[in-house]
């Protein structure tokens, strides 16, 4: 559906800046592509030569195959039609009502009023606002705006919508809407989508497939499970790490609380473990194979894409030899032990 070969793209002013450098990239129809990195990595620069809202120094950018930078006005016309695109900030016009918003691209394209009222009458019932039609954006809740501008964004059944920080002016409650709209229009239009963030928990709850993206390179990319699974470069972990529970547990420590103090001979360890072993079974089993008693006092456990994923925090009892082989038994079946600390 997308594909990017090594496109860059710098800008030329006071200082020179390489926003986008070398990227390639592939979106597949209906997967929901999520581009994370902090301000300033390139993010919105990269999504915008998508639709070439700027256009790229070198390399290419192929929509349904096609290299957008070879086509005529015309025939580029009707690619940006396909596609849609949505702001951090809307960006609606306020002198206008919610219904001639998401007219607004109807009427520039010149079709009827017939067909113009038809179809807004379809995108309000789509993303919920039946009774907002002649609403001011002014008299509208943020998630609210962000709903017309999805409306306005799909006036022409496109199949990609590109999301640059969709939620990021929005709290959480009001982005867990809008992802959950984003993530039901994209089974029910087969819409491929492109979602650039710099939150985590918004790429973990509704993208298939991620890419990490520093300094205007891409310097990680796969499926959502396995960037959060296996993830290698330190700037995945820390995007990570700040959507686990995991740091908790050596604050705990640090502090001495009650709950992370050891008597002898008891350890804690994390057991971390990625889906395809149930965990449970495990523990019961190696408590009574080992004649070790566990005390899981705190767990990190998330499930992205239908797999559990993550670890939990166990303080082990038992005979010296015994705890050794119950962590080796353990580590046999696949779970990672770590000991975090002796008593
Ligand atoms: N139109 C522009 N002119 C000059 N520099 C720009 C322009 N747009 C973006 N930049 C610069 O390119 C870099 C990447 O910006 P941007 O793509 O907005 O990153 P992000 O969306 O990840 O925050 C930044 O250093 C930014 O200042
Ligand atoms: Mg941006």
């Amino acid at each position: 559906m997308i594909e990017l070969r090594g496109v860059s793209k710098t800008f030329q002013g006071k200082r020179r800046v390489e926003a986008v450098r070398d990227v390639s990239l592939t979106v597949e129809e209906g997967e929901i592509f999520g581009v994370i990195g902090f301000s300033g990595a390139g993010k919105s620069t990269l999504v915008r030569c998508i639709n070439l809202l700027e256009r790229p120094d070198a390399g290419e950018v192929l929509i349904k195959g096609r290299d957008l930078a070879r086509l005529d006005g015309r025939e580029l016309r009707a690619s940006r039609e396909d596609i849609g695109m949505i702001f951090q900030h809307f960006n609606l016009f306020p002198s206008r009502t919610v219904a001639g918003n998401i007219a607004f691209p109807l009427k520039y394209r010149h079709r009827s009023q017939a067909e113009i009222e038809k179809r807004v009458k379809e995108l309000l019932a789509l993303v919920g606002l039946d009774d907002k039609a002649e609403a001011y954006p002014s008299q509208l809740s943020g998630g609210q705006k962000q709903r017309v501008g999805i409306a306005r964004s799909l006036a022409s059944h496109p199949s990609i919508l590109l999301c640059d920080e969709a939620t990021s002016a929005l709290d959480p409650q009001t982005t867990q809407s809008i992802l959950s709209l984003l993530k039901e229009l994209n089974k029910k239009l087969n819409l491929t989508m492109v979602v650039v963030t710099h939150e985590m928990p918004v790429i973990k709850s509704i993208c298939t497939h991620a890419a990490v993206m520093d300094s205007g390179k891409i310097i990680e990319q796969g499926t959502v499970f396995d960037v959060f699974s296996n993830p290698q470069a330190q700037i995945t972990k820390d995007f990570i790490a700040t959507t686990s529970n995991l740091r908790k547990i050596q604050d705990l420590i640090d502090e001495d609380s009650p709950i992370t103090r050891l008597k002898p001979g008891q350890i804690l360890a994390r057991f971390s473990y990625v889906g395809r072993n149930t965990v449970e079974a495990l523990i019961s089993t190696v408590s009574t194979l080992f004649n070790v008693k566990i005390n899981i006092i705190f767990a990190d456990l998330d499930i992205i894409r239908d797999t559990p994923i993550g670890g939990l925090i166990n303080i082990l009892e038992g005979e010296a030899e015994a705890l050794k082989g119950a962590i080796q038994w353990m580590s046999d079946k696949g779970v990672r032990v770590e000991v975090i600390k002796h008593g």
